[in-house]
């Protein structure tokens, strides 16, 4: 079985997209030059304190001498109280801007979200985009910021300790930098493997996760076509193949750093050879107390070398993580207002009220043709006119284009070809929050929020009173069950409203559309899922609920959309058949026929019941 995967990403590390990342962290990045000043200042003291033994020794030690040992003292003191106020400062700076960064991302990936297009969503599996907030954003966050720490105290303490070293004695110093670049590149040899070990171990572990999930939620399907062997063979392959590769990434990482202070022991041995023969030769250039810092040099001084080489594979890691939040941040909702309508009606996020127009709800198809991002034509030069207050009902095969046409209408996808208007204006004209304001749209699968139902339905208007929800749920028949529930009204829904049926969540948004009071009503399928008795009682309400407004039925039960002031057939994109519905009978078409098929099948149906209970 294939398991779908997240793409893979360059794996080259790009410079540029950090840069991009690090723009993204605008809020923060006066944390982030704070850290950058605090690991310098804590490198430098780190420098100092060879130095200082370096004195130790020769002043005190060495000559037993005591004038200034107080200043020396004090020093000392001195040094080690700002190297603690150093680490205290940037750790505590360094969670604040992990945690920061974190939700600041979180905060502008969900924003995009929102305003993201359908297409975005039709494309793009809800496991990606959980796993781009959640576990992308934290690793970004704290890539940045601990690395940046390690990054600048490692830069800053190889830079003034070589500085040091040069200045105290410069041939020895070269002797000690001569085995620097042995090192670095020992460091990212390993550093190279264990990355790609560990890339192997996260992939495998991914397409393990998906064998689980294709697993848990098919075990039924399995035992039916008896694949559990296979299942179990594939399985243990990929299990097999996650062992070895973690543990050939354990074996890299267990040889890298006693080989990288091995290397460090050399330079050390070549400083104690080659100083030691000094101190005792009759120049006495070197002092013991240079010697002791130059040992205390050189071993300090190969860690921030292997931290450097560890950060860029880290980097190197955490790439794919930045490059999938980068590129949700920079997608492009497909839908947007133009900045000229923003200028004049606002955003979805603070939109200007004041200046919308009235709606009436006049609608209009002018040669619209359209296709999904990833198909052919489903509508071709499409053309319809709704006057405001109409009922249109539009029946057809599945896949013939009903939902398109009504997707259209709320602009969840716009016209490739053609204008839509409303009240005889593009509707591209106006602001996409002033057209979904005056929407009501009942799903085939609806969904609700987790909450009482009470809250589900005052999302349809935030300031309903108790008493006009109740109304709503009564005008839809669906007090009934909700007053059977244990809290009435009150009762908690649960996840999507895992705790209805689809039936009775179906009346619930209904409710909430309702609620709403939208000049445009869209059912797409909204009754599909309530028995023929429930919906026969709720064809009262629609035709209420439905006065006044522009309104699209879909429906499969053709006896709920006789009374439409006009029925369109539709056939692959096109209007077949368009009229009412005596019209339509009248024309002994398509229409016709669909409409005789239920009515001889309910009939049948009913007649059956009849003679069971009879
Ligand atoms: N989100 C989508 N992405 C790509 N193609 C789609 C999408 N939704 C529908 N289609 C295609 O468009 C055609 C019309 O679908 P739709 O309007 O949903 O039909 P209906 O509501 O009449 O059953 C179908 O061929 C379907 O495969
Ligand atoms: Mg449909």
């Amino acid at each position: 079985m294939q398991y779908q995967q997240e793409q893979d990403y360059t794996r080259k590390l790009d410079a540029g997209l950090w840069r991009r990342v690090i723009g993204y962290m605008k809020p923060y990045h006066r944390h982030l030059i704070a850290i950058m000043a605090t690991m310098a200042v804590s490198a430098l003291c780190d420098t100092i304190f060879p130095l200082l033994t370096r004195e130790a020794i020769d002043t005190f030690i060495g000559s037993g001498q005591t004038a200034g040992r107080a200043w020396f003292v004090a020093r000392y003191i001195g040094t080690v109280l700002l190297q603690s106020a150093c680490i205290f400062t940037f750790c505590q700076i360094c969670g604040r801007a992990e945690c920061g960064i974190n939700r600041h991302i979180r905060k502008l990936a969900f924003k995009r979200l929102e305003e993201l297009s359908f297409s975005y969503y039709d494309q793009t599996p809800v496991g990606f985009i959980i796993s781009r907030m959640t576990s992308d954003t934290s690793r970004i966050g704290e890539t940045v910021a601990w690395g940046l720490v390690d990054l600048f105290w490692s830069g800053a303490y190889i830079l003034i300790t070589a500085i040091a070293m040069l200045l105290l004695n410069a041939r020895m110093a070269l002797l000690v930098l001569s085995v620097m670049p042995v090192i670095a590149v020992t460091a990212v040899w390993f550093q190279k493997r264990i990355l790609a070990s560990y890339r192997e171990v996260r992939k495998t572990n991914s397409q393990i996760t998906g064998a689980f999930n294709e697993g848990i939620m098919g075990a039924k399907t399995s035992k039916t076509l008896v694949r559990e062997e296979a299942n179990a063979k594939e399985f243990s392959v990929l299990t097999g193949k996650m062992r070895t590769s973690s543990i050939r990434a354990a074996v890299f990482s267990a040889l890298f750093y006693p080989i990288v202070i091995s290397l460090g022991s050399i330079a050390t041995a070549l400083v104690l050879q080659r100083g030691g023969t000094e101190v005792f030769s009759a120049s006495g250039i070197v002092t013991v107390g240079t010697l002791a810092a130059f040992v205390q040099y050189s071993t300090g001084i190969f860690e921030p070398v292997s931290n450097i080489a560890r950060i860029f594979a880290d980097l190197q890691a955490s790439q794919a993580a930045a490059e999938r939040v980068v590129s949700l941040l920079e997608t492009e909702p497909e839908i947007f207002d133009t900045p000229e309508v923003i200028e004049k009606f606002g955003d979805s996020f603070s939109p200007k009220k004041e200046n919308w127009p009235d709606i009436k709800g006049d609608i209009e198809f002018d040669h619209v043709s359209f296709h999904y991002s990833t198909g052919e034509e489903v509508l071709e030069d499409f053309s319809l006119k709704v006057k405001a207050g109409q009922t249109v009902a539009l029946v057809g095969e599945t896949g013939s284009g009903k939902s398109t046409i009504v997707n259209l209408i709320c602009r969840f996808y716009e016209p490739t070809k053609g204008v839509i208007r409303i009240d005889g204006e593009d509707y591209r004209s106006r602001s996409i929050l002033w057209l979904q304001a005056h929407l009501g749209y009942v799903l085939q699968q609806p969904h609700l929020f987790s909450g009482t139902i009470r809250e589900n339905i005052r999302f349809g208007r935030l300031d309903a009173t108790d008493r006009e929800i109740e109304a709503a749920c009564r005008a839809v028949d669906a007090e009934d069950f909700i007053l059977k529930m244990d809290k009435g009204y009150d009762s908690e829904v649960g996840e999507g409203g895992s705790r209805l049926s689809t039936g009775q969540k179906q009346l619930i948004s209904f409710a909430r559309a309702l609620i709403a009071k939208p000049a445009i009503f869209v059912l797409d399928e909204a009754t599909s899922s309530v028995d023929t008795q429930t919906e026969q009682k709720l064809q009262a309400a629609i035709s209420v609920a439905l006065t006044g407004r522009t309104s699209f039925i879909i429906a499969h039960r053709l006896s709920t959309i006789r009374s439409a002031d006009l029925i369109l057939v539709i056939k692959g994109g096109k209007i077949i058949e368009r009229g009412t519905h005596a019209e339509l009978l009248g024309q002994r078409g398509y229409y016709y026929t669909l409409y005789a098929n239920q009515f001889r099948e309910e009939g049948e149906k009913r007649a059956w019941e009849e003679g069971a209970s009879a």
